[in-house]
């Protein structure tokens, strides 16, 4: 199936050896063994992590490497479309401008050579401040990474607090400039985050979400604004909930809430988005139109242009034929 991913980190997408070989490449001794250098076991370990491989990359030319080779990827496993979120503030060794563009000409090369179409959302670290936020986005809007589409939010809610007012301005920017707008929320927040990210930034859509079925009168919300929640199960299960018989997926659907499945940090979680829908199928057993209803979602909430969204809705339909 011609798959779109709209919840993938750059960040999340190096493997072990990978790591093993920028370490080298950086003079730096590993400070985790290779066997659990992906296994962090939550948010805050993950978000060291995270920390550490992308400091150990130095130059541009091996960022076009990593962000072509997710593309290429992304692409082995049928995903035609992704928007992929990068958080600069990972990358220490870089200059904010040379990583974003270096990001945009591995997805350019990627795409000129008809591999997956990925595209950029850049992403605010919660513990930023007020201003860093307007600054990044004044620098999106004088000097835009040619492959931008939007502004994302990630990073640990529980440990940052509330971010809703602190971001507002930034978000604000980012709408009157024509950026798309997601953030990370109900995940290591509850659904205040959720509310928090719907009326103070005005996304349109929410990356997890899943802890919005706590409350009810967020689910109202998030089906009268045709908000889509793009959620990440793996992910939930390892930093969430433990077990995937406890994850609201299910719930979520059957209440009518519009939902996406994503990998998150594919190769930190060992994952991809065949396999993530495969889990999606075992969790809701929605079948072949499931599977092809979270992906016309994936479209629709996508900051794809039109004629891309056209090409992409026409590539599911002709799938969809195949298979019905
Ligand atoms: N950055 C990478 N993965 C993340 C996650 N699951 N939550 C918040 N920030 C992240
Ligand atoms: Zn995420």
């Amino acid at each position: 199936m011609p798959k779109v991913e709209l919840h993938v980190h750059l960040e999340g997408s190096f493997d072990a050896e990978r790591i093993a070989q920028l370490a080298r490449e950086a003079g730096e001794v590993m400070p985790y063994d290779k066997e659990s250098v992906l296994s962090p076991s939550n948010l805050d370990e993950l978000l060291t992590r995270l920390d550490w491989w992308c400091g150990l990359v130095r130059t541009p030319e091996q960022v076009e490497r990593q962000a072509y080779d997710l593309a290429r990827r992304l692409s082995d496993d049928g995903v035609v479309y992704a928007e992929v979120i990068v958080n600069p503030t990972h990358w220490s060794a870089l200059r904010r401008d040379v990583l974003l563009e270096a990001v945009s000409e591995g997805f350019a090369r990627a795409s000129a050579q008809g591999l997956c179409d990925a595209w950029l959302l850049v992403s605010l670290l919660r513990s930023q401040t007020s201003d860093e936020a307007i600054e990044l986005v004044a620098e999106l809007e004088r000097r835009p990474p040619s492959r931008l589409v939007g502004l994302s939010i990630d990073g640990n809610e529980a440990a940052a607090g509330p971010t809703g007012e602190r971001f507002a301005s930034a978000f604000a920017l980012a709408a009157t400039i024509g950026l798309g707008r997601t953030a990370h929320a109900g995940e290591s927040s509850g659904p205040e985050g959720v509310w928090s990210a719907l009326d103070q930034l005005r996304v349109t859509r929410i990356d997890h979400g899943v802890r919005s079925i706590e409350d009810p009168h967020l689910i109202e919300r998030l089906i009268d604004d045709s908000v889509t929640l793009d959620v990440c199960l793996t992910s939930n299960v390892r930093l969430l909930y433990g077990t995937i018989d406890l994850h609201p997926l299910r719930q979520l659907v059957e209440r009518g809430v519009a939902v996406t499945i994503n990998t998150d940090d594919p190769a930190t979680l060992g994952v991809n988005l065949t396999s993530e829908m495969a889990l999606a199928e075992t969790v809701c057993s929605w079948g072949i139109d499931g599977a092809i209803g979270a992906t016309e979602r994936a479209i629709a909430a996508s900051f794809a242009s039109d004629a891309k969204a056209t090409e992409l809705r026409r590539m599911l339909d002709v799938f969809a034929a195949q298979v019905m």
